[in-house]
């Protein structure tokens, strides 16, 4: 089983090269913010617990999401391995993972930290536009779509998420960066954690990503 961690503060592009990695190494994304936003959506009891935290800009509890990861992993499309996408986020999913995967004989491959300047990271959410039918992220100034308003890949409707607007930005740079932070030092301690500079074009971070996974071992 390949487990790949993406790493990155809020708006790091974890989102924009997790299905570009997808592509590469033939399994599929999870990301625990996707699957909180399709329970808002589908009003599921599960969203109504998470979207006040999530409107907040705050985590939502560590026992609803490692339940919620813990599910989404023992799906059968999971079993060749999967790309997570903004899990873990504090010290306790991170141990929770390493657990979960030891119990099927695997471990985390590779945790790749997309790192990107904060004034950087407020610009790039509150430009963000994405697809209702995917998540597929756009950027109204550094990555528009050709046809305003839909999405280049699937032609859904674009919309901003709601923890985009410049107050929430702010409450989930303030409340969330700490435990990343903590989730860093986790993969540090275990010689896991490889860097890339997020800053430069969406290619060029995918090419880092690609060369920091080739040299960990994960094979396609
Ligand atoms: P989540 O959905 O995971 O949000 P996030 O971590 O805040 O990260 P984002 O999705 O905002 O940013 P991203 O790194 O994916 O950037 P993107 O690629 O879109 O979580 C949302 C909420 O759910 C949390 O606040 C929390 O409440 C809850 N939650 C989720 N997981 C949880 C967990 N494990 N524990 C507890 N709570 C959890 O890119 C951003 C923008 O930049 C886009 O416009 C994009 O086009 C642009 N861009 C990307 N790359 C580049 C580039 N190289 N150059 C220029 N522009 C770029
Ligand atoms: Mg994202």
């Amino acid at each position: 089983m390949k487990v790949v961690v993406l790493l990155g503060a809020p708006g790091a592009g974890k989102g924009t090269q997790a299905p570009l990695l997808a592509d590469r190494l033939r399994i599929p994304v999870v990301a625990t913010g996707d699957l909180f936003r399709a329970a808002v959506r589908d009003q599921t009891p599960l969203g109504t617990q998470a979207k006040g935290y999530m409107d907040a800009g705050q985590l939502v509890p560590d026992e609803i999401t490692i339940a919620l990861l813990l599910d989404r992993l023992s799906q059968p499309d999971a079993a060749r391995g999967v790309i997570l996408d903004g899990f873990p986020r504090t010290r306790v999913q991170a141990q929770a993972l390493d657990s979960a995967l030891a119990e099927r004989d695997a471990s985390v491959a590779v945790a790749v930290l997309v790192e990107v300047p904060a004034e950087e990271l407020v610009r790039r959410l509150s430009g963000r536009w994405i697809c209702r039918a995917a998540g597929h992220p756009y950027h109204e100034v550094s990555s528009p779509p050709r046809v305003a308003g839909r999405c280049d890949i699937d032609g859904s409707e674009l919309y901003q998420r709601p923890d985009d607007q410049p107050e929430t930005i702010r409450a989930r740079m303030a409340q969330q960066l700490g435990a990343l932070d903590e989730v860093i030092a986790h993969y540090r301690e275990a010689d896991l954690l490889r860097a890339v500079d997020g800053l430069q074009p969406v290619d060029t971070v995918a090419a880092a990503v690609a060369t920091v996974v080739d040299a960990a071992g994960i094979d396609r």
